[in-house]
């Protein structure tokens, strides 16, 4: 049942680890299931494929970003707009790829073991900002264009399946 169980990615390049994510994700989403349990399932899948040190959404509430699902040690609850990778991801409505967290003006460090990020925001098909996902790598330069890409396409097919279509 568990599609990741006794499954070792060592050999996989980062692209075959894409695939493999698009290609299971497509088994493992539940439409009769409530978009917190699907998006749950998005995080452990994706940090079972990478080994990622944290994963998780920030959902937009009251115009700050609010931690939602995640997996990975304790995190900030908040953050405003603008603030860290995640509020300046959340402004500009871009992904930020960053190399080297400490050299982003104003990261905000969860846990000192992080020290590349990515953040990609979630684009509603009314245009707004439904909030980010964001992950953290204890290796520097984790994250690149292909990265991007991938996650991009992954975050469009969750918006195109209503994941995040609740409040
Ligand atoms: N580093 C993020 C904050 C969230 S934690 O990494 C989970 C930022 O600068 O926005």
């Amino acid at each position: 049942m568990n599609p990741t169980e006794n499954q070792s990615f060592e050999n996989y390049s980062k692209s075959e680890r894409y695939q493999y994510l698009h290609k299971t994700w497509e088994h493992l989403y539940d439409e009769k299931c409530h978009s917190t349990g699907n998006l749950a399932n998005a995080v452990a899948l994706i940090r079972s494929i990478f080994g990622h040190w944290w994963i998780g959404f920030y959902q937009v509430v009251d115009n700050s970003l609010h931690l939602h699902v995640y997996q990975g040690d304790v995190a900030c609850t908040r953050i405003e707009l603008g603030k860290g990778v995640c509020g300046s991801s959340w402004k500009e409505m871009q992904t930020i790829v960053v190399p080297n967290v400490h050299e982003f003006p104003g990261h905000i460090a969860c846990s000192s073991a992080s020290n590349s990020e990515i953040v990609v925001p979630i684009i509603m098909k009314n245009g707004q900002c439904w909030g980010v996902l964001d992950i953290d790598s204890v290796h520097f330069n984790e994250f690149d264009d292909l990265d991007r890409v991938e996650l991009e396409k992954f975050i469009n097919r969750l918006v195109e399946q209503s994941c995040f279509n609740f409040s």
